[in-house]
């Protein structure tokens, strides 16, 4: 794993905007299509502010780039205002010149009966655009990746899950009330994520540093499912000091007691 840490998240998100810019040009040279995982929550949205600036400041362009969103709450239509569907359009996808037809979001207001099919043509879409290039995580305080709560294996697909009673205290600042957070999400699962061929995590403050630390110091274990990612061969962290305290202790550990 490579670690970058940084000062502040706006120095971090530009490092990994300029390695997103990187990626989208070197497919056009190749004449391929990038396809770019994505997340919402607070984490990206520095990064998100970059990509729209590079789009309009230095023409970075989108119209070749398709996208898929890790998650989205269940029971939300698209334009219920606290829907990933308008989280991404809002911050991210109104601003640039993506094509609707490459974005792709998990459907939040599905029947129960069309679970199973949703969620086996969200895989199918994704690999019919050829597995992801890149995806961008967050990490939730429970050690979450998309909606995959501790007790998620390394092989789950993309389904139906239970939100952590953690998940959703975080979430009562979105949507004003716990009442009004909802119980369940349909979440890519840990197997789709670990296909991506490069990922790259964010985590900014010293509220994220525990589980930071427990995620990539710690067992590879389900009750951690960020620390699935300890076994996939491109995954860099994007941190700034506070969110990185812990790992940065805990590696000197590892290395004084190596030398004794
Ligand atoms: P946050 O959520 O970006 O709002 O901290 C991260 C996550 O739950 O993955």
């Amino acid at each position: 794993m490579d670690f970058h840490i940084f000062q502040t998240p706006e120095e971090a998100s530009h490092s990994l905007a300029r390695g997103i810019a990187s990626l989208i040009k070197r497919c056009e040279v190749a004449g391929k299509r990038p396809v770019i995982g994505l997340a919402t929550g607070r984490t990206p949205l520095a990064l998100y502010r970059e990509l729209v600036r590079m789009h309009r400041e230095e023409g970075l362009s989108f119209r070749n780039v398709i996208t898929f969103n890790l998650d989205e709450y269940h029971g939300l239509g698209r334009n219920h205002p606290k829907s990933y569907w308008r989280f991404m359009h809002e911050n991210l996808f109104d601003h640039l010149d993506i094509l609707p037809e490459n974005i792709h979001v998990p459907r939040g207001d599905i029947e129960p009966e069309d679970t199973v099919r949703e969620c086996q043509e969200y895989e199918a879409a994704i690999a019919d655009a050829g597995g992801i290039d890149l995806q961008i995580l967050g990490i939730g305080r429970t050690g979450h990746i998309g909606f995959n709560e501790p007790g998620s294996g390394a092989h789950t697909r993309t389904r139906l899950v239970e939100l952590d009673p953690v998940t959703r205290a975080d979430a009562v600042a979105d949507f004003g009330h716990l009442s009004a957070v909802p119980e369940m999400a349909l979440t890519v699962g840990c197997g789709t994520i670990l296909e991506a061929r490069s990922i790259a995590l964010m985590a900014w403050g010293s509220g994220k540093a525990t589980v930071v630390g427990k995620a990539f110091l710690g067992p590879v274990s389900g009750d951690v499912p960020a620390s699935f990612l300890q076994d996939h061969p491109s995954v860099s962290l994007y941190l700034d000091e506070p969110a990185a305290e812990l790992l940065a202790a805990g590696c000197e550990e590892k290395h004084h007691h190596s030398k004794d």
